[in-house]
């Protein structure tokens, strides 16, 4: 056993999470109840004050286990990113959202990746959990990272592993979702699920950082696209007179080849209507356009409007 794995094993690695919201507490508590110490980085700081005096801020982790988790000297919440320099390994899990232009806002992530740089040391391991196009941790997170002058996959170690949270599920949590790695190295990636296999039930290693983030992005272009083809029969068959609902329902009982998605104007979930555009901008310099994500954002935004449109306050 090597000294890191001893060291994880006997529960002496500290965590530090950068970025609180939705994603980060979660994975957070996860690994604060599998026995890690936990440091969480924010830079907002009414956030970290509420954290630390045993409140949470979202709906899916409650009080009590923000409060557990302080009490037992788990977890504490911190703007003083100096402190990222004692933590073992630092999950990023900072907003990925689009500018007004629709294309990839990267701020986050390169604010955040700035930040680490500043107190990266020899022998950590960075993973970057956000949602993003693939290339991401390779072309603009690791030239960052080394222009500390260490080295990423030899100094020290790179991840991607996306996160595929959905609040308030009550039948998949963080701990039950697999989570896939691809690493910079095998070793990064190895290191990685070493880390989450702790906390996380199944870890799912793939060959690079590219393939984890093209992982993730491509189960939110498959929700978009499917749920924009449901709307749009939605309209169809509501001028047909048939009722979607039925339709969706009776072909839901063949057991093969049919996965149901429902019609709706919020594609469940905020992240589905912005990530496949992180796809579409970086599919640009490889001189290929999106047409399916396109399509499906017309057609899911036309919905949306419709959708609000109607007095009644219902497009069923
Ligand atoms: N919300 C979901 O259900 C969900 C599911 C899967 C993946 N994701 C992805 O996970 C990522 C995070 O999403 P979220 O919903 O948790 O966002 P969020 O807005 O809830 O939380 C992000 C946190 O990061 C903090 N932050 C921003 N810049 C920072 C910096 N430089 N240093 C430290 N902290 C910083 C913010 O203050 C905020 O507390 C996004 O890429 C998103 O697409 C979200």
């Amino acid at each position: 056993m090597t000294e890191r794995e001893k060291k994880i094993k006997d529960k002496k690695t500290t965590v530090g999470i950068l970025g609180l919201g939705y994603v980060g507490l979660p994975l957070a508590r996860e690994f604060a109840s599998a026995g890690l110490k936990v440091v969480g980085f924010d830079i907002d700081d009414k956030k970290v004050k509420t954290l630390n005096s045993g409140r949470s801020i979202i709906k899916h982790v409650t009080h009590s286990q923000i409060k557990k988790m302080v009490k037992a000297s788990m977890f504490g919440a911190t703007t003083q990113m100096a402190r990222l320099k004692t933590v073992d390994a630092i999950l990023v899990c900072v907003p990925t959202p689009l500018t007004q232009n629709r294309e990839p806002d990267m701020q986050f992530i390169i604010n955040s990746s700035k930040t680490i740089a500043k107190h990266l040391r020899a022998g950590q391991l960075i993973v970057l959990e956000s949602t993003t196009y693939p290339g991401t941790t390779r072309e603009l997170v690791a030239p960052i990272l080394e222009s500390t002058g260490l080295k990423a996959g030899k100094d020290f170690h790179l991840a991607y592993s996306p996160e595929r949270e959905d609040p308030g599920n009550k039948n998949f949590t963080t701990k039950t979702i697999p989570k896939v790695v691809g690493g910079l190295t095998d070793k990064c990636r190895d290191m990685a699920c070493e880390l989450y296999n702790v906390a996380i039930d199944k870890t799912i290693p793939v060959s690079s950082l590219e393939a984890a983030e093209a992982t993730k992005i491509l189960e939110n272009v498959y929700r978009c696209i499917n749920i924009a083809m449901v709307n749009e029969l939605k309209v169809l068959f509501d001028r047909m007179g048939i009722d979607i609902w039925e339709v969706i329902n009776a072909a839901k009982t063949k057991p093969f080849g049919f996965n149901a998605f429902y019609p709706g104007p919020g594609l469940g979930g905020h992240c589905i209507p912005i990530d496949p555009f992180y796809l579409t901008w970086k599919a640009r310099q490889y001189g290929m356009p999106t047409r399916f994500i396109e399509l499906a954002g017309e057609i899911n935004t036309n919905y949306a409007s419709l959708y609000y449109n109607k007095n009644d306050g219902s497009a069923e």
